[in-house]
């Protein structure tokens, strides 16, 4: 099995004063070893507070975004090469408040994966469904034509990429997929990737939409769910830290 992959998505939240609590109590609640590997994506300013506070850790950080280029003028964006000089391991791609907030398309968030993994940064590539492409039964074919544009951009590095599903409509919604629901999509996931001859031995296929410390085991447990991308609850350490708690060790399966 996979060492399972916890990532907290912070979104555009938090403060020097608040940062540094959270991830004092996370890092102590790391300290004697987990079963899975840890990360934060926060917001871009706060990358050097927590270069600065975790640097020797066992937790990574990363960012929530990168541009398609990597420099020039693009008033407002950060390049992946930026991410990499403040160590980050990883950069979310194509979550679904840029896809639809920022209207990025399949073929942006396939580029952005493209420049972070030139970069050395893993890029976090987010795919899902909305609540009326379910309804309509589209799901299968919206989550695998993302993924196939960055598939198609990336070529053979796509054996590194990590992919998270996050149904549009389980987004801090409190509406989680359930573990069936969620397993399934990660199944299809998991298929396309070999599909396309990448070796998957690497790939971690990570759930995103309402993870909570009172669901996250049962999420955790399904084959094919590698980790969680959290929001709402990896800002509580608390929570947090029950999340990565939930995670079964390689031994336990
Ligand atoms: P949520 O967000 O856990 O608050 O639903 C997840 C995400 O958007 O990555």
């Amino acid at each position: 099995m996979t060492k399972k992959l916890i990532v907290g998505n912070w979104k555009m939240n938090g403060s020097l004063a608040s940062n540094a609590e959270l991830l004092d109590a996370v890092r102590e609640g790391c300290a004697a070893g987990t079963a899975a590997d840890v990360a934060f994506c926060v917001p871009a300013p706060y990358l050097a507070q927590l270069q600065g506070a975790l640097a020797g850790s066992r937790l990574d950080w990363g960012a929530q975004d990168c541009s398609a280029h990597d420099a020039g003028a693009y008033t407002g964006e950060v390049s992946a090469l930026m991410l990499r000089e403040f160590g980050c391991r990883y950069v979310i791609v194509g979550h679904s408040e840029r896809r639809q907030q920022h209207h990025e398309s399949d073929d942006l968030v396939a580029l952005k994966a493209r420049r972070a993994l030139a970069a050395g940064v893993t890029p976090i590539v987010c795919v899902g469904e909305t609540l009326a492409d379910r309804e309509a039964g589209r799901t299968e074919f919206v989550v695998k034509r993302q993924l196939s544009a960055v598939i198609h951009a990336v070529g053979h590095c796509s054996s590194e990429l990590v992919v998270a599903y996050e149904p549009v409509w389980a987004i801090g919604t409190g509406c989680t997929a359930t573990p069936q629901q969620a397993q399934a999509v990660h199944a299809v996931l998991r298929a396309q990737l070999r599909a396309a001859n990448v070796n998957t031995s690497h790939n971690r296929i990570l759930y995103g939409g309402s993870m909570n410390a009172a669901n996250a085991a049962e999420l955790l447990a399904q084959p094919d769910i590698d980790g969680g991308l959290i929001g709402g609850a990896s800002l509580k350490a608390a929570d947090f830290l029950q999340i990565i708690a939930s995670c079964p060790t390689a031994a336990s399966v």
